[in-house]
């Protein structure tokens, strides 16, 4: 069975951009394959906490001295499984000050763990997630494509970095972008980002059996 994990991060619930984006691709998944297991994680709704010194040594080092740190250990257990299981990972990312949305951020602090989802050796850093298909719909008010703000874009280059980082480095951005610059603008950009959607989940996808 194929295993689609969801990861939604947009705080504007129901009128999200990113989140209409990403259960579209869910329902054409769910119909396409009737198999799959869909996993749906929203950090937006039900945020992961935020690293502290308490967390991190358990995370990190697994030296669990507090029930915080127990917690948040199996937290990131739990949400590296999520993430190991899953053949293809879609992610709604809406833009927020430049970047990705801190919840976003929070739930990538719990997944990157050393010898988990990544390794070093003597020849430097392996992603140990290879082999993963992953979609990330991005969702902005302005223009960052191109033009004179696409070097405020923090946000897809550090997603790409942090999903190659694990190994994730069959990524095919959507961007919704010019969300702000007016009705029509918004509408052509939803429309044809729900197009891109369907062209990329639509087809036959090389998933696992
Ligand atoms: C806190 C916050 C910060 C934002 N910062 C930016 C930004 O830096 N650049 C931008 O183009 N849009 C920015 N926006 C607009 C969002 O990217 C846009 O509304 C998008 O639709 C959000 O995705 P969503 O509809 O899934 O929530 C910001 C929105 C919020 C709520």
């Amino acid at each position: 069975m194929s295993n689609i994990l969801i990861v939604d991060s947009a705080a504007t619930g129901e009128s999200s951009v990113s989140r209409r984006l990403t259960r579209a691709a869910a329902d054409i998944l769910a119909v396409r394959y009737p198999e799959a297991n869909i996993v749906l994680r929203d950090v937006g709704a039900d945020p992961v906490p935020h690293l502290t010194e308490r967390s991190v040594p358990a995370i990190r080092a697994g030296i669990v001295e507090t029930e915080e740190g127990r917690e948040a250990l199996a937290l990131s257990d739990a949400l590296v499984e999520e993430l190991k299981a899953a053949d293809l990972l879609i992610i709604g990312a809406p833009m927020y000050n430049f970047g990705m949305p801190s919840t976003l951020k929070a739930w990538f602090d719990h997944v990157l763990r050393a010898r988990l989802t990544f390794q070093y050796s003597e020849s430097g850093p392996e992603g140990l997630l290879k082999g993963k298909k992953a979609i990330v719909i991005e969702a902005r008010a302005g223009l960052y494509s191109e033009g004179p703000a696409a070097v405020m874009d923090h946000q897809e280059p550090h997603l790409r970095t942090l999903l190659g980082f694990m190994g994730i480095d069959d990524v095919t951005f959507v961007r919704v972008e010019k969300l702000a610059f007016g009705p029509e603008a918004a509408d052509a950009a939803i429309a044809g980002a729900l197009l891109a959607v369907e062209g990329l989940v639509g087809p036959e996808l090389d998933l696992a059996a």
